[in-house]
């Protein structure tokens, strides 16, 4: 091959969407297209020769490569997490195939890797945009069965309570009027989910917003021990978006995360960042994110429960709704941004919330 074929060759591979590695017969790498060396985050002359296995990231392809060069046959999988030291986990499907030479011999082997992150990133996006539409028709069928004869309820109770000729019989009727209270309450924040999804969209001062919801959280006697850190990113510009659900959705991640505490002395972490490697959909305009990270220090969340913890009305605690984290990201949801946890049993819980950063045009 002339080397201008080489390059020729080369420049096709670099204009291929799909990260190209290319492997010797021993496993030795001989060349990344642009596309492998951004997934992977290293250039092909740092790697040139190397055993694939020194390839950072290769952890999920390595093996396969191997495999591969043993027995000539290709492999495909789908949807594998591809670490990486300084930036965040990618999703990527690989494909490795031999290379064979004009007599078919083999002569290595070709990775093809396939950024998937974003269309990972979409399906969640709309699934979670599915439950709210779910939760909001069932919200206005319970509202409207449940709110009248509760009304009933709660006034016969206060007559009752009121004719009572002893002391128990007005401590059974004011019990009645308390739980029928308690319900109501419940049914205010379940409501939420029914109230449509329009939101009260006005600039806003996003540090603000949170400075408000440490505030609130401030008077609350769990706090009492736990300091605040506040890493805020002073290139986040104004935001177009609904301070009241802001508020609400920040509250009650704070909350969890001074429950999951205990009063223990113990740090509350909330950090912000622009992110302008992180794109939504806004009106189909991709437009820049701003990640919210509200991380504690408490017991985390076991495996056993994990799954559950997003279900309206689950909850571990004695006196919990189980709506905080649902609710919190409906209102993430509803902004068209996401909501997502990374918790480890025993090692604190990390909550992300990540808005598009829409603009006051
Ligand atoms: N920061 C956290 N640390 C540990 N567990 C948490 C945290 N946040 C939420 N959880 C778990 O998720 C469950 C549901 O949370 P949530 O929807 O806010 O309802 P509630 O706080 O009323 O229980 C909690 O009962 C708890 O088990
Ligand atoms: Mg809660």
């Amino acid at each position: 091959m002339s080397s201008s074929d080489a390059a020729d060759l080369r420049s096709v591979l670099d204009a291929l969407l799909d990260g190209v590695v290319v492997v010797d017969d021993e496993g030795a790498i001989r060349q990344l297209n642009a596309e492998a060396c951004r997934i992977l985050g290293s250039s092909s002359e740092t790697v040139r020769g190397r055993p694939v296995e020194h390839l950072p990231g290769s952890e999920c392809f390595a093996k396969g490569v191997r495999t591969v060069l043993a027995d000539g046959a290709s492999l495909v999988e789908h949807e594998l997490v591809l670490p990486r030291r300084f930036d965040g986990d990618l999703v990527v499907d690989v494909a490795v195939s031999p290379l064979l030479d004009d007599a078919s011999r083999r002569r290595g082997a070709v990775v093809l890797l396939r950024d998937r992150t974003l269309g990972t990133a979409l399906r969640t996006a709309l699934a979670e945009r599915a439950q709210s539409v779910v939760l909001g028709s069932m919200a206005a069928g319970i509202a409207h069965e449940v709110r009248n004869p509760l009304a009933g309820i709660r006034g016969a109770a206060e007559l009752l309570g009121a004719r009572a000729a002893g002391d128990r019989d007005r401590q059974a009727a004011q019990l009645i009027v308390r739980e029928v209270d308690r319900i109501a309450a419940l049914l205010d924040d379940f409501m939420v989910f029914s109230r449509g999804d329009l939101l009260r969209l006005a600039p806003l001062n996003l540090h603000r917003v949170l400075d408000d919801v440490l505030d609130v959280l401030a008077t609350d006697p769990l706090a009492a021990r736990v300091s605040v850190t506040r890493r805020f990113d002073p290139s986040i510009p104004e935001l177009l978006a609904d301070g009241d659900r802001l508020m609400q959705l920040f509250l009650n991640l704070g909350r969890n995360a001074l429950e999951a505490m205990e009063a223990r002395p113990a740090t509350l972490q909330i950090r912000t960042r622009l992110r302008l490697d992180h794109r939504l959909d806004v009106d189909g305009e991709r437009v820049a994110t701003v990640a919210v990270d509200v991380e504690d220090e408490g017991p985390g969340i076991p495996d056993s429960v994990r799954e559950q913890i997003m279900t309206p009305f689950f909850t571990t605690k004695r006196s919990g709704t189980g709506l905080g984290l649902p609710l919190a990201r409906h209102f993430a949801a509803l902004h068209g941004g996401s909501l997502q946890i990374e918790s480890k049993e025993g090692h604190g819980t990390l909550v992300r919330v990540s808005l598009p950063l829409r603009r006051a045009s």
